[in-house]
């Protein structure tokens, strides 16, 4: 823990770096407090892909984990992105890799592949499009054929399957911070705090999206609470949101379903981990040209959806 007058050296510090290095710092809504509170932009998946196609600096400070910053890499090969700690990956995303997806379009050649990009960049490369948890319902239904394979969250899937005439085959791919919200847990947090809305994320279980008011992206879950009269919710996602929440709602109250709502890799990020990776210039993030010129194709396709 660093005291006051570290903080500040390391807070000016990162600054000087930025100015240094022509860099923005983004950095995803789970990110730790103080980290959110440096970067320029603080996003869900969809609204970091965005900021990354139109900023004009010559680096991109990465605040997330590994599938993030190969995104803003694929969509920006003149730029450096650096990804603020080395080791900050995503279960969900490794639970894909080439191979399996190959195997799996072999296994469904009729299938149009849609692709969560909490995903590695090979299999960005094998989808047809790419979606977020904010447009993973359009995406899906603009696809064209009526058949869907929906890697790597089958919660997500899931959810997408309720609102589309398509078929959806799901990967068995999850997310265990989701995953470990129950329905009994929604149950004892709403008989606690009968007043509240419950809002989720659409990689929770479906068991846990049948008890929700809403379904939401965790850019969609802060303008829903700004918007909403309501002053409690219950919030199904991960911890780090709640800051956000918080700091543009002081007036209202968060609960989350559980207590262990917290990813370990989006964690990592600290003060001095984006310090360090800016002096430093270390953990650029790449991808291979040939994958990257596939898996732009799919995320392209998605942006280009209003
Ligand atoms: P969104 O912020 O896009 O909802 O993503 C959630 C997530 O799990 C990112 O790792
Ligand atoms: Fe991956 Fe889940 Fe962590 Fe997001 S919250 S980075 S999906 S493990």
């Amino acid at each position: 823990m660093m005291n006051t007058d570290e903080l500040e050296k390391t807070k000016r510090k990162i600054a000087e770096l930025k100015e240094s290095l022509g860099a923005v710092i983004v950095a995803h809504n789970y990110q730790r407090p103080e980290v959110q509170d440096i970067a320029d932009y603080v996003g869900d998946s969809l609204e970091l892909s965005r900021i990354c196609t139109s900023v004009s600096a010559r680096t991109i400070v990465f605040c997330g984990v590994r599938f993030m910053a190969e995104t803003a890499a694929i969509l920006n090969p003149e730029r450096t992105v650096l990804l603020t700690e080395g080791g900050a990956g995503c279960a969900m995303a490794d639970m894909i890799s080439a191979n399996d997806i190959k195997k799996w379009r072999q296994r469904y050649p009729r299938a149009t592949v849609v692709c969560y990009v909490n995903s590695p960049a090979e299999v960005k490369a094998e989808s047809y499009i790419c979606c977020t948890s904010a447009n993973g319902v359009a995406v899906a239904a603009s696809v064209p054929g009526e058949e869907i394979l929906f890697v790597p969250d089958q919660n997500l899937g899931h959810y997408v399957s309720t609102k589309i005439e398509k078929g959806v085959i799901l990967y068995p791919g999850y997310c265990y911070v989701h995953q470990r919200i129950r329905p009994q847990q929604v149950e004892l947090a709403k008989s606690r705090h009968p007043k509240a809305e419950v809002l989720v994320h659409p990689e929770c279980r479906p068991e846990v999206i049948a008890l929700a008011d809403a379904v939401l992206s965790t850019s969609q879950m802060l303008r829903y609470v700004k918007a909403s009269p309501r002053r409690e919710f219950i919030i199904g996602t991960e911890e780090g949101l709640l800051h956000g929440l918080r700091k543009q709602n002081p007036e209202k109250s968060f609960y989350l379903v559980t207590k262990n709502q917290v990813c370990a890799d989006m964690k990592k990020t600290t003060l001095e981990t984006v310090a360090r990776t800016m002096e430093r210039q270390e953990n650029v993030v790449t991808v291979p040209e040939e994958i990257r010129l596939r898996a732009k194709q799919a995320v392209d396709r998605m942006l280009a959806l209003k």
